[in-house]
């Protein structure tokens, strides 16, 4: 069977007994994504009252973030592929607002009708679809005409991502060739390769640009172990080699990013995404 993600994040991790896979990534990914929301969430020019989907949700990050811009008239609906993350998801979506409705689904094959929505949004998410066109199609089935789609995508990471860069430099070093070409490829995704599939999809108007935010590490050393346990790339690692070559890769981020870090361990690092709006 084809392999139905690019992010295959087993959620039985050894790295830490008491905590998941997906409840390592929500607690880490938090940091690095909280700029990137606002930035999504703002492209996406929602309104009061709107009918929005997270596409590729995660833990739900978006999703959150847009229930309380579309407030109690409005509705956000929440996709992923896995059962991990969408237990996650539930567990952290806020009451004040109507429910995200959560569902496990592929993104090339959504259970919601035609039109469904007034805005798609999805936070690093399309670079792990296996097949984009077929996905942004169905994201163009399901937005309703003049619909917003919005994304990110991290762009390459050596001279734009530090932080990135140490990661690939540690999957390089610790883990197998396939999850090295798997998580480069999650990092390099041309923005005319989407700017084509959008197009294909039936969607106009569409935009790229790129954003850098400086995100603040107090402890970047703790940050990069607990991190590579949220990621499948860091859980193969430590599949392959134990705990021992996991702390390997965790110390080779740490070093890396030693002329980034602080006396007291702290860094101050910049990631830079490119955010793409279209119209449908
Ligand atoms: C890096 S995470 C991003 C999650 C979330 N959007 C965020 O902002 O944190 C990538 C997500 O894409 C999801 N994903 C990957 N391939 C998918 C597919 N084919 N269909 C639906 N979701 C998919 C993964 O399960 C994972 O939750």
């Amino acid at each position: 069977m084809a392999d139905p993600t690019g992010f295959p994040l087993k959620d039985n991790a050894t790295h830490d007994a008491t905590h998941s896979a997906t409840e390592h990534y929500e607690r880490y990914s938090a940091l690095m994504m909280a700029p990137f929301v606002t930035e999504v969430i703002e492209a996406a020019d929602l309104f009061p009252g709107a009918q929005v989907l997270d596409l590729a949700c995660g833990t739900g990050f978006v999703a959150r973030a847009a229930a309380a811009q579309v407030g109690p008239t409005g509705h956000v609906a929440a996709a992923d592929l896995l059962e991990g993350m969408l237990r996650i998801a539930a567990r952290n979506a806020p009451r004040m607002y109507p429910d995200i409705e959560f569902t496990q689904a592929p993104a090339d094959k959504l259970p919601y009708p035609d039109n469904s929505f007034d805005a798609v949004l999805c936070q690093q998410g399309i670079q792990f679809f296996p097949d984009l066109d077929a996905a942004l199609t169905e994201a163009a089935r399901i937005t309703r005409p003049g619909g917003r789609f919005t994304a990110t995508a991290w762009t390459p990471p050596a001279d734009r991502s530090p932080y990135f860069a140490a990661q690939l430099k540690a999957v390089t070093e610790h883990g197998t060739p396939e999850e090295e070409a798997r998580f480069a490829a999650s990092l390099s995704y041309p923005a005319d390769r989407l700017t084509a599939a959008l197009t294909t999809a039936g969607f106009n108007d569409i935009t790229t640009r790129e954003v850098t935010f400086a995100i603040a590490f107090p402890d970047v050393a703790g940050f990069a172990a607990g991190y590579l346990a949220a990621v499948p790339w860091g859980q193969s690692i430590e599949e392959a080699g134990g705990p021992a070559r996991f702390t390997e890769a965790a110390e080779t981020i740490r070093e890396a990013l030693a002329t980034h870090t602080s006396p007291d361990g702290s860094a101050t690092l910049p990631f830079t995404s490119t955010v793409v709006t279209a119209t449908r």
